[in-house]
């Protein structure tokens, strides 16, 4: 673990991202001895104090997360939790962190968690920069960073005068999951598949994760936000970079940024007339929702990569709140081979192109699905797959949470995970064209798979969910 007391300030500390994974996680790494000692200052715009926000957090605890806490274990933990309401200011800050480094006794470092909206991040980062909380620090910035490329290069730049790039940790928690960083391992790790992962070989990719769940307390984040911002320019754009990126010279964290932006330098510009936007009906009832809301609850839209190894082949990505499954999935279809024959009606191609799919649910699924024999006289043709699952090699044991990971990651000062200025705002580059011009937004029913223009969206290919 890191070797210095931890003083960790969590602004938003009452928000959904806190409640739901920020202090679950970080009680599971103080709990589980990662972080040798540690104390918590939550800051935010509620007015409570340290006994409210424990309250807060054993009540997180209890409904989000995955372990237990027993009564002994709540208390060694609730004892690290201090509380400074933003309205008491940048003074009130400094008084509760110095508190907090003289009952550690210990040398710390600190630990700045940015879980606000852009529009609030800036004003956070002042005052850490007033309290005089800078030196011995490091600071976590939520996604999404800014809210188009204008906003994105004044936060960079405006962040640059408080903290210096190397104290800036640029979070998505997508690729804190094991199984983002297994698509590193799958696809540098083997020779099998190397020698096809391009152009040649690939017809088209999809990374498709739909939602069942709706958006109760976020709505107002929400609504400033929309599933292309929440979700696209984010996870799945990382996501693709993984896919897509040529080896790093190291696994390291300037040549893996390098080949990751190398990606986004060749994404062609998003363009309007590939993209389908949706708002499952009932939305705009929902409280903290305008009632006239043109705020996309789904997306799904038609990318390409524009250089040597990817150039023509379509990714088609895909997300959205209530729809009628969970799913976070890849699939990279293979191109039909050259001639085929086999009669009409025996079944080849049928069920579409044999494909690898890559199952970012917690615990790594891989299938490989192909056309086979099916047994019997003639010759008739079926989808067959070989599957691997991560949970029947035994080998998952008590596995860090993506979150986790991830500030562990930002406590010892590795950035391999995280994302860089510029990598950030090229995906907003990249974006203009669409947030300048967004298509309509058309319904759809809740625990459906979206629009109906989601099939000519990627016509003359199917998606591949539902299975
Ligand atoms: C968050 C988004 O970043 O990711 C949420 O803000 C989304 O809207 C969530 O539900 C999905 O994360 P996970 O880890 O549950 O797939």
């Amino acid at each position: 673990g890191p070797q210095f007391g931890q003083v960790v300030v969590l602004f938003g500390a009452s928000g959904d991202l806190a409640r739901r994974k920020l202090l679950p996680g970080l009680y599971h790494l103080c709990n589980a001895g990662f972080i040798p000692s540690c104390r918590i200052v939550g800051v935010s715009l509620d007015d409570m104090d340290a006994d409210g926000f424990r309250q807060l957090a054993r009540k997180a605890l209890d409904e989000f997360g995955s372990r237990r806490v027993s009564d002994a274990d709540w208390q060694a933990f609730a004892g690290n939790l201090d509380y400074v309401a933003l309205a008491d200011g940048a003074a009130a800050l400094q008084a509760a962190v110095a508190r907090a480094e003289e009952a550690m006794g210990v040398e710390s470092r600190r630990l700045h968690y940015l879980s606000v909206p852009p529009s609030a991040a800036l004003s956070a980062v002042r005052m850490l920069g007033q309290a005089g909380l800078v030196e011995r620090s490091r600071i976590v910035m939520e996604k999404p960073f800014g809210v188009d490329l204008a906003s994105a290069v004044s936060l960079n730049s405006q962040l640059h005068e408080v903290f210096a790039e190397e104290q800036i940790f640029r979070i998505d928690h997508f690729l804190g999951k094991e199984p983002a960083q297994n698509i590193l391992a799958f696809r540098f790790a083997n020779g099998l598949f190397e020698p096809i992962w391009n152009r040649n070989f690939i017809d088209h990719v999809q990374i498709d994760v739909p939602e069942t769940l709706g958006l109760g307390p976020r709505s107002g984040f929400y609504e400033q936000t929309g599933a292309y911002r929440d979700m696209v320019v984010t996870h799945l754009f990382q996501i693709l970079a993984f896919m897509a990126m040529e080896p790093p010279t190291a696994l390291e964290p300037a040549p893996i940024s390098e080949e990751k932006n190398k990606v986004f330098r060749s994404m062609l510009p998003i363009q309007p007339e590939h993209v389908v936007r949706g708002q499952y009906a009932g939305y705009r009832q929902e409280e903290g929702v305008d009632p006239t809301s043109e705020t996309e609850t789904f997306i799904a839209l038609k990318c390409f990569i524009d250089n040597w190894r990817w150039a023509g082949v379509p990714f088609f990505l895909r997300t959205g709140k209530r729809m009628a499954e969970g799913q976070r999935i890849i699939s990279i279809a293979f191109r039909e081979p050259p001639k085929s024959m086999f009669p009409p009606g025996s079944g080849v191609g049928a069920q579409g192109p044999d494909h690898l799919t890559f199952d970012l649910a917690d615990a790594s699924k891989m299938s490989l699905s192909f056309y086979g024999k099916r047994p019997g006289p003639g010759m008739r043709l079926d989808k067959l797959s070989l599957q691997f699952a991560m949970h029947d090699t035994g080998m998952l044991g008590d596995v860090l949470e993506a979150y986790e990971r991830l500030i562990l990651d930002a406590m010892r000062g590795d950035h391999t995970l995280f994302n860089t200025a510029e990598g950030i705002e090229r995906l907003w580059q990249v974006s203009t064209h669409l947030l300048e011009a967004p298509p309509p937004v058309r319904l759809y029913p809740p625990g459906s798979w979206g629009p109906k223009s989601i099939h000519q969206l990627i016509a003359p290919h199917a998606w591949r969910l539902p299975f």
